[in-house]
């Protein structure tokens, strides 16, 4: 059964270089796309930059660019990593691009014209160096929360889209939809939030505070913001081309983007008329630094390089292995050479490289025709592969990819065992067409899980099946590739797919032994610090930073501000109310010009924090000793 199947990535943000993050977004859309060009459907894979806000306008002053220069630039590095990481998109849209302005822009007027945007003063709290507003919740004792300055009380006119009247839809729509948001700890995220009140949407950024957007088509003294301008790409882009491929079947996005697609965008579409989405799938998050990372070690890993050492498809294929879709994972190169070694070295290529071995040996270097299969005897290499194919693509459908692939190594592992247990070498002399029998089924066996595992491992699949006489896996509709195997076909004696890899691990100087060392601390030292009980009262992430979160903590007599390097894996929300373990009596420090007066205690665990809670209620001020 074949369809319509499009796919789209996050467009993603020209203010900083591609890393590992954007790859895995794009090379696990890349991966269903590939499946379901592979399953007949007819495919669209978009992805795309984010161009326009206040973000890019910054790089770009800091880079002393213009934006639109620094975009061209930008734009390019993320083309030339997608060329690399063989991203097989079918189209690419910038926001910068007339052809998706001209369609924001005519939303707008509509949404305009039917009242879904309306005019009115918006009155908060304004920093005037950070440029930016704070609801009355946000400011403590009257200063910025984010830069500690003053704040001043400002009226400013805006545009403000009627998202709140959208809240009993949306959740009905997310209720009776449950494939809409996906995995269900997400669905049940936003259903969460949505709770809570739904306000309406300030959509606009006056000319004189942000210019670097596209200009609201009735009031050009103003730009549309960012998001609103970004989530129509999915839109505007198959429009543009004049092709029909809206509503997508799956938006993927990373969980730090999930409001703005799963309550924002789902209601902008409907105040638009147009369709929703079918499925937004919120993928995990990869932590850099699991293995422990250190300039001084000289064992830093740079993800992406990783690409040009041990090739694209070794990184595609540990990228889908070592995460379960949904879930958070963490990279490193120890663990991505283990899987190569062990997987594609071991399991895969040897396999081809020894049936390769043993076709030259008792079929003179060539395919054994099909009809040594026949005779009478079961068709195995069908009879497994329908089944196998048909459970694969399962998993696929559910988006669960790493189950997929445990069941393609399994799989692989099987023929392995087939050409152990048929022993070719014992029986060449003795029963030889029935061991050119048992290499043909071998070799369909391979052929199909090199079929399957082609949209993960395009290149290195693509050379096994085009050896295997199959020029293009998408020309051979699925269950008969074991069928397609031209007889007769002349193989090579050899060929390394994937030779196996010694992985040198910079050595780690040694931890002396603790008795051996001069800087153990009298209890005396140890006392000189103060360690306390505290109680979290707001937590917000510090601005320009990713890692950084600002915490208001209280300690009993006194409230504290400090700064604490975990926003990559604590949500500013989650942490409100918790007791955490503080060192007080640090000297102030200045991190990123934000003030922090103490040190949030948390372990480390390989690089990942885990902050310390005590074992039961502790009144905040608490003294640790
Ligand atoms: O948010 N692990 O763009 P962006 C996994 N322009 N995925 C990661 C990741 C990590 N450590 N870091 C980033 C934007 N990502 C907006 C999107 S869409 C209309 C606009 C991935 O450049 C993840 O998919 O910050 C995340 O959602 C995306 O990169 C954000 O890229
Ligand atoms: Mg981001």
């Amino acid at each position: 059964m074949s369809g319509k199947f499009y796919i789209t990535t996050p467009i993603y943000y020209v203010n900083a270089e591609p890393h590992l993050g954007h790859a895995y977004s794009s090379v696990i859309a890349d991966v269903f796309a590939r499946y379901h060009r592979l399953f007949g459907d007819d495919t669209f894979f978009l992805t795309g930059t984010d161009e326009h806000g206040q973000k890019v306008a910054e790089a770009a002053a800091e880079a002393g660019r213009t934006p639109l220069a620094h975009c061209d630039l930008m734009v390019q590095r993320y083309k030339n990593v997608w060329e690399k990481l063989n991203i097989g998109n079918d189209d690419f849209i910038r926001t910068t691009e007339e052809r998706h302005s001209v369609r924001v822009q005519e939303i707008l007027q509509r949404l305009w014209d039917a009242g879904e945007i309306y005019e009115d003063e918006y009155e908060g709290w304004y920093c005037v160096p950070e440029e930016r507003f704070w609801t009355e919740k946000d400011i403590s004792q009257g200063n910025c929360p984010s830069c500690g300055r003053e704040v001043t009380r400002l009226t400013e006119k805006n545009y403000f889209f009627r998202m709140g009247k959208y809240q009993d839809w949306l959740i009905n729509h997310i209720k009776q939809n449950p494939r809409f948001i996906l995995p269900e700890t997400r669905r049940n995220e936003i259903l969460g939030f949505l709770n809570q009140p739904l306000g309406d949407l300030c959509i606009s950024r006056p000319v004189e505070r942000l210019s670097w957007g596209i200009p609201l088509p009735f009031n050009d003294k103003f730009v549309v913001y960012v998001w609103f301008d970004a989530l129509f790409n999915y839109y505007t882009a198959p429009q543009s081309r004049g092709e029909d491929w809206w509503p997508a079947s799956v938006h993927l996005i990373g969980k730090d983007i999930l409001t703005t697609h799963c309550v924002y965008w789902p209601t902008m579409l409907k105040a638009a008329d147009l369709e929703l989405p079918e499925t937004i799938f919120a993928t995990g998050w990869w932590l850099f630094n699991q293995v422990k990372m250190s300039k001084s070690l000289g064992n830093v890993v740079e993800p992406l390089a990783m690409v040009d050492k041990y090739g694209a498809d070794a990184f595609r294929f540990f990228l889908c292995r070592e995460m379960s879709l949904g879930q958070d994972a963490s990279f490193s190169e120890e663990a991505l050479v283990k899987r190569y070694n062990s997987e594609l070295a071991n399991d895969l290529g040897n396999l081809y490289s020894r049936l390769l071995k043993l076709v030259h040996t008792y079929c003179e270097g060539k395919i054994p025709s099909r009809e040594s299969n026949e005779n009478g005897k079961e068709k195995r290499g069908i009879d497994i592969a329908r089944p196998f194919l048909a459970s694969a693509r399962l998993h696929i459908d559910e988006f669960e990819l790493n189950s997929a692939l445990n069941i393609h190594m399994a799989y692989v592992r099987g023929i392995n065992k087939f050409v152990e247990d048929t022993a070719p070498w014992k029986t060449g002399k003795t029963d030889p067409e029935g061991t050119r029998y048992n290499l043909r089924i071998a070799l369909e066996d391979l052929a199909t899980a090199a079929y399957s595992l082609w949209p993960i491992m395009p290149d290195k699949m693509g050379e096994i099946l085009r050896t295997l006489g199959i020029e293009d896996p998408l020309n051979i509709p699925e269950d008969t590739v074991a069928m397609s195997l031209p007889d007769g076909y002349a193989i090579p004696e050899k060929a390394a797919l994937f030779p196996r890899i010694k992985l040198e691990i910079p050595k780690v100087p040694e931890t002396p032994d603790i008795k051996s060392v001069d800087n153990l601390v009298s209890i005396d030292d140890f006392r000189k610090t103060k360690i306390q009980i505290a109680k979290i009262l707001s937590a917000s992430p510090a601005p320009k930073s990713d890692k950084l979160l600002i915490l208001e903590v209280d300690l009993g007599d006194e409230k504290r501000q400090l700064v604490a390097g975990i926003a990559e894996h604590y949500q500013p929300e989650t942490l409100i109310g918790k007791s955490v373990v503080i060192v007080t009596n640090l000297k102030p420090a200045k991190i990123r010009g934000i003030e922090s007066n103490g040190m949030l205690l948390a372990a480390d665990d390989n690089g990942k924090p885990v902050i310390i809670v005590p074992d039961d209620e502790t009144t905040p001020g608490s003294v640790i000793s």
